[in-house]
């Protein structure tokens, strides 16, 4: 019988780049995301007699053997702790564009385990399933939960505490956001590859990884007092940190591209005209333009001008991973 599972892709606003360890994705930093609403991965998942490989359908496609490989590794840790010795087929389809800086193995990952756990009967709960599916994808873990999450470092070797936890409920500060859509294709450039290079060519590492708590606390501390502005301060802040420590790379990695700059310039002049909005960008050129609630009209018209913006999606904040019956 077919188990289905949907997630949301998640924007951290103090964003993670760099890992402590590249197997289990254990991230070198903290950080702070809200879970998006309309973007959706639904996964269809079932246990099967078949000998042979655990097997992966994404959009339509057959998935690539590194794709496969994490499968393998998810799916044997159900295995051990079920007892069930089955394999798994796995189909999963995102309404959004595929590995172009909006988090799609994110919301991949978050719905695998949560089938997963569904299928093999593990019941586990959603922190513990964040540790899972942040070995699929680092910022996984966070799309295990709706609203606003935190992805804790962690200390242990094995990971069990790299997990995320929900900070405040979506609909406790129903922010809108606005993504730009800046460019279709995929980067060319995984996050993984680039946080190791980043890792170890750039100057500017050690001090990224040592001023993240800061950052942290800040946007905690707006978000439990929705504090628009503050939030806003500390997201931009961190988003472009970010962005100057890929620059720093050797050689350098740049995920903008034009429409990306001209899309930040008119964030600001909105935000100077007083309307509450502030960007952030990931590991590809599409801006994510967040804002107060009631505010995402303007903002879309605003970003719809932007040369070079092919269209925009509209979100508000969504739910964490979660299984659907009626499918
Ligand atoms: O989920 P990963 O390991 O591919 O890394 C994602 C990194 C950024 O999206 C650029 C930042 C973040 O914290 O999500």
């Amino acid at each position: 019988m077919a188990v289905f599972a949907v997630a949301h892709p998640n924007i951290a606003l103090v964003k993670y780049w760099g890992k402590r360890d590249t197997s289990l994705n254990l991230p070198a930093v903290g950080s702070v995301s809200i879970t998006l609403d309309t973007l959706v991965t639904t996964t269809q998942l079932c246990l099967s007699q078949a000998q042979g490989e655990d097997q992966l359908v994404l959009n339509g496609a057959s998935s690539t053997p590194a794709q496969v490989k994490k499968l393998g590794q998810l799916a044997q840790a159900f295995r051990n702790l079920s007892g069930i010795d089955k394999k798994v087929q796995v189909t999963s389809e995102n309404n959004f564009p595929t590995a172009a800086g909006l988090a799609s193995s994110a919301s991949g990952y978050a719905a695998l385990v949560k089938a997963l756990n569904q299928a093999f009967g593990t019941e586990l709960s959603a922190q513990e399933l964040s540790a899972f599916a942040r070995i699929g994808s680092g910022s996984a873990a966070r799309s295990l939960f709706g609203g606003f999450a935190q992805m804790h470092l962690g200390e242990r070797d094995d990971g069990k505490d790299a997990i995320a936890t929900q900070l405040l409920a979506g609909t406790e500060w129903p922010l809108e956001v606005v993504v730009a859509i800046a460019s279709e294709t995929a980067k060319d450039v995984s996050s993984t590859v680039g946080m190791e290079a980043t890792r170890t060519t750039s100057g500017f590492y050690q001090s990224f990884i040592e001023t993240q708590n800061v950052d942290i606390e800040q946007a905690i501390e707006a978000i439990r007092a929705r504090d628009f502005s503050s939030l806003a301060d500390v997201s931009e802040y961190s988003c472009l940190k970010m962005h100057g420590l890929m620059l720093s790379a050797r050689p350098g990695l740049v995920y903008w591209n034009h429409t990306t700059v001209a899309c930040i310039h008119a964030v600001r002049s909105l935000r100077a005209d007083g309307i509450p909005v502030f960007f952030t960008i990931d590991a590809g050129p599409q801006l994510k333009a967040v804002c107060a609630p009631g505010y995402g009209n303007q903002v879309a018209t605003a970003l719809k001008e932007v040369n070079g913006v092919t269209r925009v999606l509209r979100t508000g904040l969504g739910s964490g991973a979660h299984i659907v019956t009626d499918h």
